[in-house]
């Protein structure tokens, strides 16, 4: 099995004992960290430091150098794979991605096709680096968007509140949206499996936006391309097991649904407890979450408690991977951090009784 010298994550996902609970934080690089702004400044741009292999190997471990996590997530963005298809990707300061095409018509839909994955070498490469740095500390984990996420983006062409052309297209042609959502299954697919043969140890599935859905357009347009992936997804790699870690934003009326895809892990936010959302999954998956980031903005005392309820909310026994609900803001003070980081594994003592 895995020779990891931290491995309480991987005991975590496939409920086996443990000391303490692990902790991670989604978006635990980026710009709360002032040495990870130092480092984007020197790269120019977000997408030439995701592009510069030994600069997104720095900012990956930048807070496993600070804090006590148990584990690493490749520094890289969703957006990648639109941007290997040609869609030309910018972050703009203030306004988020933007692409100098957006895909609204069935022609530019048409002329799209799964990337060529030496398009994506650059994640491949940042991968043996940070293996290579991390010396088997801690497990790497990497990720790729949903498909639904990534067409939301692509249909708009950029960030918009309830991205309203893809609702659209969903209503006025959804043969063509599907075809769409096909294509990035296929190529989300690709792109998880060579990060796993890169390196990567866990995979992560951000279904940022499938809580904007409705049940039965969840269903149709995120839960059933999230299956083709799973059923395409290399589950044993070099005789060990690689977990799949499913989030979807918004997708408390989803759990039991979200459990039945084939992920080992099901990721929540705080609209929902851990008490429920672990009686909907019972044994089939572990859980991921779901601390609301907002408290990391109060003192101490609030964080402490905090950790305690999700703690409490949890209970008993392995199987609970302690995460954020959603990710890290940039106006956390990196201090507390560190507070929360140490609560989880002091606190979480207890209710992993040792015989
Ligand atoms: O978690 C990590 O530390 C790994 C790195 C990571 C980033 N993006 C780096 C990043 C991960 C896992 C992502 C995923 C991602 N990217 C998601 C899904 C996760 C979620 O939050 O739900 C989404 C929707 C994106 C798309 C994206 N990337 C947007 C909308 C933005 C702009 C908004 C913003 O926060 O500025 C980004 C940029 C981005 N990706 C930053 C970072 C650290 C900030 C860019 C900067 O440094 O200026």
């Amino acid at each position: 099995m895995s020779q990891l010298k931290n491995d309480r994550l991987l005991k975590a996902i496939w409920r086996e004992p443990v000391d303490m609970t692990p902790i991670w934080v989604m978006r635990q690089a980026g710009r709360y960290l002032p040495e990870y702004r130092a480092v984007r400044e020197r790269a120019g741009s977000f997408m030439a430091l995701c592009k510069t292999p030994e600069l997104a190997c720095e900012v990956t471990l930048q807070p496993l150098q600070r804090y006590a996590l148990d584990a690493s997530i490749l520094f890289s963005d969703i957006l990648t794979i639109p941007d290997a298809m040609g869609l030309g990707l910018k972050f703009i300061e203030g306004e988020g991605p933007v692409f100098a095409r957006s895909m609204q018509h069935e022609d530019e839909i048409n002329r799209l096709a799964v990337p060529d994955l030496e398009q994506l070498k650059y994640v491949y490469d940042t991968i043996q680096l940070i293996r290579r740095e991390l010396a088997g500390s801690v497990p790497l984990i990497g990720f790729c968007g949903s498909p639904w996420t990534l067409a939301a983006y692509m249909v708009e062409g950029k960030s918009k509140h309830g991205f309203p052309q893809i609702m659209k297209m969903l209503q006025e042609a959804p043969f063509l949206l599907h075809h769409l959502l096909d294509l990035l299954a296929q190529s989300v697919c690709a792109h998880l499996n060579a990060q796993i043969e890169a390196g990567v140890q866990v995979v992560m599935l951000f279904d940022t936006w499938g809580g904007m859905l409705n049940t039965q357009n969840y269903q149709e347009f995120s839960l059933y391309y999230i299956k083709q992936i799973t059923a395409g997804l290399i589950r044993t790699y070099q005789n060990n097991k690689i977990p799949f870690i499913l989030f979807t934003k918004g997708g408390k009326s989803w759990i039991e649904q979200m459990a039945e895809t084939g992920c080992d892990v099901v990721g929540v936010d705080w609209e929902i407890s851990l008490h429920e959302a672990r009686a909907k999954v019972g044994e089939k998956v572990a859980l991921q979450g779901n601390m609301n980031p907002a408290y990391l903005l109060e003192g101490p005392e609030t964080i402490r408690r905090e950790v305690s309820q999700v703690l409490k909310s949890f209970g008993q026994g392995s199987g609970h991977v302690f995460n954020l609900g959603h990710g890290i803001t940039p106006d956390v003070p990196p201090d507390h951090v560190r507070i929360l980081v140490d609560a989880v594994h002091e606190i979480s003592q207890s209710y992993h009784a040792q015989p």
